[in-house]
């Protein structure tokens, strides 16, 4: 699979055809680039252990080497041998795993690559939910990295048609098994000290995970140095290309609207498009439909898009963090450091 990044012609795999994780993971061993589905986001995967494919991921990706991946894991106890875990930690795992919670951990040492890491000595482990996900890592039986399946400081890909849209003729495959259900990235804790806390709100809510811990947790605030805690949270990231307005009290000319349980704000009648979340205010909805909306919002052309304000309790706090970024001003050297 030595193919320069930009010439790699993309084989797209359905689910339903013979013999489709067979062939995907043989991608993946060959120190391919695939992107499979997960219960969150489409992934792009590389072999974690392979650093070519690696080297090679974050070329397809545009995304700098700086910058972390994941990990992926069939099964919990794969992934628990390639950490240090500690009371919170173990918890958490038993609580959440297999499904969108990422944990990061002390490296324990051993195949995952150091440029997967991006050299630090932490690593981010994550099982992921979905019967695709499971059967191809089982079958790679190898870790497995996998970013979002987008162009650094794009949208983060739902379905295939999307990863398609950012990254055909740049990765080797694409397993097609229709859009995911999360719709929002993991969440992601570090539990790398004695007490844990929150880098990116994500599709287990801090409630839940509160509740598993028996206590409250903060969040690592946004931070825009080159080696904030975790290196994805820079401020300007999941960018459409209009620019994002957020709380908006009303729509402007030119302007589409993202809007949430049948609000119509006045100026709505001369939106460009209009985009509910969730006509019946349903945050699991809303946050499954959240990139979609913003792809879709966003090929209208429209100059902006006036986002009405969400309500931030729940899945309501991994959204709210991503409109924060999608909104977020991109001077152009903010451009490198997206994922
Ligand atoms: O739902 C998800 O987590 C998806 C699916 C495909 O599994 N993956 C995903 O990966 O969102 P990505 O690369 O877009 O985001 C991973 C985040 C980045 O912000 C990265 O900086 C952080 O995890 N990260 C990875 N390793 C880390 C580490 N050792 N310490 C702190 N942050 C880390
Ligand atoms: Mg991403």
């Amino acid at each position: 699979m030595a193919q320069p990044i930009s010439h790699r012609p993309t084989q797209l795999l359905h689910i339903q055809q013979q013999d489709a994780i067979k062939i995907a993971a043989s991608i993946l061993q060959s120190g391919g680039l695939l992107a499979f589905p997960t219960e969150t986001v489409y992934g792009l995967g590389a072999d974690a252990t392979n650093p070519q494919a690696v080297a090679d991921l974050y070329a397809a990706k545009g995304r700098p080497a700086f910058n972390p991946l994941i990990s992926h894991f069939p099964h919990a106890e794969d992934a628990i041998q390639n950490g240090i875990f500690n009371d919170a930690a173990r918890k958490l795992a038993a609580a959440f795993w297999p499904g969108p919670l990422t944990l990061v951990v002390p490296f324990a040492g051993g195949a995952i690559c150091d440029l997967a890491r991006a050299g630090l000595d932490t690593v981010a482990l994550r099982v992921p939910d979905h019967p695709v996900a499971q059967a191809l890592l089982a079958a790679c039986g190898c870790p497995v990295v996998a970013p979002s399946a987008n162009r650094s400081g794009h949208v983060s890909p739902t379905s295939a048609a999307h990863v398609m849209e950012d990254l055909s003729g740049r990765i080797d495959g694409i397993l097609d098994s229709g859009p995911t259900e999360v719709g929002v990235e993991s969440t992601i804790i570090d539990a790398t000290g004695p007490i844990p806390y929150l880098l990116r709100p994500g599709g287990i809510t801090r409630e839940a995970i509160e509740s598993v811990l028996g206590f409250a947790i903060t969040a690592a605030a946004v931070d825009d140095s080159t080696r904030p805690a975790s290196p994805g949270r820079l401020a300007s990231h999941y960018a459409p290309r209009a620019h994002v307005r957020l709380d908006a009290s009303g729509v402007e000319a030119g302007e589409a609207l993202l809007t949430f349980a049948g609000a119509t704000p006045p100026g709505a009648e001369q939106a460009a498009t209009i985009f509910d979340l969730s006509p019946e205010g349903d945050l699991t909805q809303a946050a499954a439909r959240l990139y979609d909306a913003l792809r879709t919002l966003d090929a209208s052309g429209a100059r902006a898009i006036a986002v009405v304000p969400l309500p931030r309790t729940g899945l309501g706090e991994a959204i709210a963090d991503r409109l924060g970024r999608a909104a977020a001003p991109r001077p152009q050297e903010d451009l490198m450091i997206n994922t």
